[in-house]
């Protein structure tokens, strides 16, 4: 394959989920809430939880390691490493270097890439052309993060939503016309409010005052962030369909960013995919941030659902914010 004639695609995944589960049941105990109005509202029923001594790191290697392996690639051979997270073991170094030293991938660039919930998407982005310049040969993305440290388990308005996940996937080199086909990604810092974790950065540096006044932990305007979700999940996906000149027939498999039912109930509908082509996971680990679309992907690759050559199309928001697609032929 010379430098132009080839595609970039995922040429192995793998995910991790912590153990330990918190039902709805469970926070009914925690919280004023209950099993059915969380349910109704957003289709979750349980969730993973990260032990207090662990971090995202934790989770980064053990979901990188399971992509790697079933990549079929050895350890030398990755020559970078993106990690997306909003929740990082700590500011500097970045976690993508610590998932670096633990792996023992001493060949490869390493680098942390922040979009939320987009991340994901992100990430294969800049995959995609850093291996498309012919710069990088194999790259691994992991998208891990721990939500659960940032949440607020006295505000019900939050702390039923979210749980925590890592998810990766090895980009390389694949036959033209395979791989990733199109991508779109896009940004509005003008809706940045509606989801922020506003203490612990320069602006308002961790004191006494943030932690009493609760700043490290997420603030969300849940109705905003909702509309914004449904109609960027339709424009993006839409967008990278045109791309390519295909229509919602020809795509096998939907991953959606898993934040709410609702949401990918409402994006579907409008998209016109029949709900078995849409790929979900919400209900056992509610909205993991960037990991969600991963570890969503790499659970239907080992189920045997994902077969080659069937055309697969990601789709996330987020904070910033944040949005993105990408339509992959596998
Ligand atoms: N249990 C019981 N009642 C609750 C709970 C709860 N856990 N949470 C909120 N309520 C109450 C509210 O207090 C409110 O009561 P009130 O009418 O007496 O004031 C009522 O339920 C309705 O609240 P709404 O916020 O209007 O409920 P809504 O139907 O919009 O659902 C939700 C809220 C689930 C947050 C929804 O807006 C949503 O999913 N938004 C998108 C969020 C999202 O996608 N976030 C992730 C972005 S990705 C990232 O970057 C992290």
């Amino acid at each position: 394959m010379d430098n132009t004639n080839f595609g970039v695609g995922i040429i192995g995944t793998g995910s991790y989920v912590p153990d330990k589960i918190l039902t709805n049941k469970d926070l009914e105990k925690i919280v004023d809430t209950s099993d059915e109005w969380i349910t109704s509202r957003t289709g979750i029923k349980e969730r993973r939880i990260l032990d207090k001594d662990k971090s995202t790191s934790y989770m980064a290697e053990k979901a990188a390691k399971k992509a790697i392996e079933s990549s079929g690639l050895n350890r030398e051979d990755i020559d970078m490493i993106i990690v997306t997270t909003v929740t990082p073991d700590m500011a500097f170094p970045s976690t993508a270097c610590i998932v670096q030293e633990k792996l023992g991938l001493k060949n490869a660039a390493a680098f942390d890439l922040e979009a939320a919930c987009t991340g994901f998407i992100y990430g294969l982005s800049v995959g995609y052309s850093f291996i498309k310049s012919g710069l990088y040969e194999n790259i691994l993305i992991i998208s891990a993060d721990s939500l659960s440290k940032i949440t607020d388990w006295e505000d019900r308005n939050t702390c039923v939503l979210f749980g925590d996940g890592a998810g990766a996937a090895v980009l390389s080199k694949v036959k033209d016309g395979r791989g990733l086909l199109s991508i779109d990604i896009g940004a509005d810092g003008g809706g940045g409010e509606l989801l922020t974790q506003p203490a612990g950065g320069s602006l308002k540096p961790a004191s006494i005052d943030t932690v009493k006044n609760k700043l490290h932990y997420i603030k969300m305007e849940g109705n905003s962030v909702f509309k914004f979700a449904v109609k960027i999940m339709v424009d993006s996906s839409r967008k990278v369909m045109r791309k390519v000149g295909m229509n919602i027939d020809d795509i096998n498999y939907l991953i959606p960013h898993q934040a709410n039912m609702r949401i990918i109930e409402s994006a579907s509908k409008r998209l016109k995919i029949d709900s078995d082509k849409v790929c979900l996971n919400l209900d056992k680990y509610g909205n993991m941030s960037s990991s969600s679309i991963p570890v969503a992907l790499d659970e239907a690759v080992r189920d045997g659902k994902i077969k080659e050559n069937d055309n697969v199309l990601l789709v996330g928001f987020g904070g910033g914010l944040t949005w993105g697609a990408t339509l992959i032929k596998w």
